[in-house]
C-alpha cells in the first residue's frame, strides 16, 4: 500500500511517498482502510523538524484519520469488519490524568500516524465514528476537536451562560466555536480577516474583533464584557498574544495554553496572575475518553465540522502548503482513496 513518510530529524524537511507492506493483524490489532486525514498545525512543525517528541526514524505523518475496519486480530472485542473508526491522538492515554507514560506515543510523531492508504492500530487507539459524519468530517475529531473539548469543558469547566475568547479561525478555534455554541456558551472571536469574522458570526459567534485593525484587542474584549473579562481564553497564539490573553480573562478566570501560531514563547507577569487570581492551564490534546465524550456530544447536537478545503492523497504537499499559508477557516483535509 501507498504511504507518506516523514523524516523528523532536526532540520530535515521531507514528506515523501513510499510503498509499505502490512502484515495481517494479530492479537488486539485492527487493520483500517483510511478514507480521510485531517491536518493540524503540528503536522507542519513535524514536517519542518520543529516538534519535540518526534521519532528519529521516518514515521507515517498525521494523528487524525478516519477509515473502515477491513480485518481484525483474533483478540479484538471493540470492533468488527465494516465498522467506521477514527484514531485517538495518543496510542495509550485512555482515561484519567495524563502521565509521561500514557502520552509518550503520539500518532504521526513518536509512532506511525494515518497518512497512508491502510494502517494497523491497536483497538484501544480507535473510536467509533458518529453516524451522521462523513469520513472527511470525522477525520477532524482526534486533535483539534478533542483539544477544544478538553480546554472548554474539562480544564475550562465552562457551562451554559459563561463566556469564552477564541483566537483566530484555525482548526482548534472553529471547532471550539461550534462546541461552545452548542453548549450555550457566549463566544468572542478574533481574526485577521473581516471576511472570516463574518463567517464566524454566521456560525454563532456573539462578538468579533479584528486583531490587525485593533492591535490592543484585549481592551475591546474588556469593553465587550463590561470590564469584567471572559471566563476562559483558548490561547493558541503564543508569543504574540499571551499577555493580551491573560489581560482578557476575568478575575478568577482561566487561560488555557494551547499553542503558538505566532511563535512559541511569550511572558507572563506573575503579579497579574496573583492580583486577579487567574488560572493558567496547559492543554495536551486529550484522552480517548474525551474523544468518546466529544463524539457523543457531536452526535447529540448533530454538529458538522467546518471543512475549509479537501485535497487528494497525491496533493499532500499542496495541502501542507495551504495550511501553512493560514488562508483556511476551520479544517484542511486529505481524502485517501
Ligand atoms: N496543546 C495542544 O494539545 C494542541 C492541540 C492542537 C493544536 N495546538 C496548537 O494550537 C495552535 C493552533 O492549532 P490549529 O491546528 O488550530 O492551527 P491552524 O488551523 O493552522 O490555525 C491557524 C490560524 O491561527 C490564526 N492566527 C495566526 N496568527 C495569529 C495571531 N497572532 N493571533 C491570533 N490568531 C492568529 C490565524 O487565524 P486568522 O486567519 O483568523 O487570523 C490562522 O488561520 C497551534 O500552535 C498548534 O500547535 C495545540
Amino acid at each position: 500500500m501507498q504511504t507518506y513518510l516523514i523524516k523528523t530529524e532536526p532540520h530535515s524537511t521531507g514528506l515523501g511517498q513510499a510503498q509499505r507492506k502490512l502484515d495481517a493483524p494479530v492479537g488486539h490489532e485492527v487493520h483500517v482502510r483510511v478514507h480521510a486525514v485531517a491536518l493540524n498545525f503540528r503536522d507542519l512543525m513535524l514536517a519542518e523538524g520543529q516538534y519535540r517528541g518526534a521519532h528519529d526514524s521516518p514515521v507515517i505523518p498525521c494523528s487524525d484519520g478516519a477509515g473502515e475496519v477491513i480485518a481484525i486480530g483474533p483478540q479484538v472485542t471493540r470492533f468488527k469488519v465494516g465498522d467506521r473508526v477514527v484514531s485517538a491522538f495518543f496510542a495509550d492515554w485512555i482515561s484519567g490524568a495524563p502521565t509521561p507514560q500514557n502520552t509518550a506515543n503520539t500518532l504521526g510523531g513518536a509512532v506511525d500516524g494515518l497518512l497512508a492508504q491502510e494502517v494497523v492500530l491497536h483497538e484501544q487507539t480507535l473510536v467509533a465514528i458518529p453516524a451522521h459524519l462523513s469520513w472527511i468530517e470525522a477525520a477532524t475529531l482526534p486533535c483539534a476537536a478533542v483539544t477544544a473539548w478538553n480546554a472548554l469543558f474539562v480544564e475550562g469547566r465552562l457551562k451554559a451562560g459563561d463566556n469564552v475568547l477564541l483566537l483566530g479561525t484555525g482548526g482548534v478555534s472553529i471547532w471550539a466555536l461550534q462546541l461552545a455554541k452548542a453548549a450555550g456558551v457566549h463566544v468572542i472571536m478574533t481574526s485577521s480577516s473581516d471576511e472570516k469574522l463574518q463567517r464566524a458570526r454566521s456560525l454563532g459567534a456573539n462578538a468579533t474583533v479584528n486583531y490587525k485593525h485593533t492591535p490592543e484587542w484585549q481592551d475591546e474584549v474588556l469593553r465587550l464584557t463590561k470590564g469584567r473579562g471572559v471566563d476562559l481564553v483558548l490561547e493558541v497564539g503564543g508569543q504574540g498574544t499571551l499577555t493580551r490573553s491573560v489581560a482578557s480573562a476575568r478575575m478568577g478566570g482561566t487561560v488555557a495554553i494551547i499553542g503558538g501560531v505566532s511563535g512559541f514563547g511569550g511572558e507572563i507577569d506573575p503579579v497579574t496572575l496573583i492580583g486577579s487570581a487567574k488560572r493558567i492551564a496547559g492543554i495536551l490534546v486529550g484522552s480517548r475518553d474525551m474523544l468518546e465524550a466529544l463524539s457523543s456530544f457531536v452526535s447529540e447536537n448533530a454538529i458538522h465540522p467546518v471543512i475549509d478545503r479537501v485535497f487528494s492523497f497525491d496533493q499532500a504537499h499542496e495541502a501542507y502548503a495551504y495550511l501553512k499559508s493560514g488562508s483556511h477557516f476551520g479544517k484542511v483535509v486529505i481524502e485517501v482513496q
